[in-house]
C-alpha cells in the first residue's frame, strides 16, 4: 500500500505521526552514524556523491541560497558545504541530530547555519532558496504532497529540489535479497547496537510503504516541478530525485 505520508505504528494522525518520528530520532541520535554506515556498509557514500553531482551547478554559485533539508546528523551538509562556494544552511526538527551536526561541522572547520525547524512548515520565506536537498528524511514526512508543496514555496522559480530516498529495486533477485536483508537483518542488528527495537521496525516498514520512484516523480510534477525524473543507484535501493521549480504563474 503507497501512504500518503509516514504512518508510524500505534499513530493517528499528522500530529501524533510527527511527533513520534521526532522522539524516534531523538531516541537513536547518538547511535545514528555508526548504525547508518554499518548498516549501509558504505554505500551511501556513493548515494551522496550522486546527491552532489546533480547540485554541481547550483554548488558553484557564489551567491545561492541552498538548503540541507532533514539534515540530521550532518553528513550531506558537511559534503555539500565542502564543495558549495555560499553557505549551505542545514534544517531538522530533532534537536540531537542537530547537535551533532553541529559538531562534525565544527570539526571540519566551519561553522554551519542551523535550523530547528519543520520541514512541513519551513520557518523561511516564498522564493527565497536555490535549492533544497533532502537526503533519507522526505519518507518520515507525515504528508508528501503537503511537503512538495511546502518546498516549492520556499524554491525560486527555477531553484532545484533533489531528493534522495530509499526505493523498490525492480529486479526479483535484488528485491528479494534487500527485503531480507531489511526485514530481517537490519532490525536485528539495528534494535541490537541502538537499544530501540521500535525504530528498526520502523525504518523498514516505511521504506516498504513507500510510493515507488514513478509515483514519487509523478507526485513532484502534479506539485509544479518541471523536468522531474530519477536515478535508481545500487540495484534501485535507493533513488535520486530531482525537479526544478516552474517557473509560470499556473501553480
Ligand atoms: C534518516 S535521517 C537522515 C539524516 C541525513 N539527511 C542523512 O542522510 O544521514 C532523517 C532525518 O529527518 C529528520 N526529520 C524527519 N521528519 C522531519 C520533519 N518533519 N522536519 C524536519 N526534520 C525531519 C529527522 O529528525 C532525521 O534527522
Amino acid at each position: 500500500m503507497v501512504s500518503a505520508g509516514t504512518t508510524p505504528p500505534g499513530t493517528s494522525g499528522e500530529k501524533q505521526a510527527s511527533r513520534w518520528v521526532q522522539q524516534m530520532f531523538s531516541d537513536i541520535a547518538p547511535k545514528y552514524d555508526l548504525l547508518n554506515h554499518l548498516l549501509s556498509f558504505n554505500i551511501d557514500r556513493s548515494w551522496r556523491k550522486a546527491l552532489l553531482k546533480r547540485l554541481r551547478d547550483v554548488l558553484a554559485e557564489p551567491d545561492a541560497r541552498i538548503l540541507d533539508l532533514c539534515c540530521g546528523t550532518g553528513d550531506v551538509l558537511v559534503d555539500l558545504q565542502r564543495v558549495a562556494k555560499s553557505r549551505v544552511i542545514g534544517a531538522d526538527f530533532c534537536h540531537p541530530m542537530l547537535v551533532t551536526a553541529a559538531g562534525k561541522a565544527m570539526a571540519r572547520g566551519f561553522r554551519a547555519p542551523l535550523l530547528e525547524g519543520d520541514a512541513m512548515e519551513l520557518p523561511l520565506g516564498d522564493d527565497s532558496l536555490d535549492a533544497i536537498s533532502v537526503a533519507f528524511g522526505f519518507r518520515n514526512l507525515v504528508n508528501y504532497s503537503g511537503a512538495l508543496t511546502e518546498f516549492r514555496r520556499v524554491l525560486k522559480p527555477g531553484g532545484t529540489l533533489a531528493i534522495l530516498e530509499f526505493s523498490h529495486p525492480p529486479g526479483a533477485l535484488m528485491r528479494s535479497a534487500y527485503g531480507f536483508y531489511s526485514g530481517v537483518i537490519l532490525p536485528a542488528v539495528g534494535s541490537l547496537i541502538s537499544g530501540s527495537r521500535e525504530a528498526y521496525r520502523y525504518l523498514p516498514e516505511s521504506v516498504r510503504r513507500f510510493p515507488k520512484a514513478e509515483v514519487l516523480r509523478d507526485m513532484m510534477m502534479s506539485a509544479g516541478f518541471e523536468n522531474a525524473s530519477f536515478q535508481l543507484l545500487t540495484g534501485g535501493i535507493a533513488a535520486l530525485h530531482s525537479g526544478v521549480k516552474k517557473t509560470s504563474s499556473a501553480f
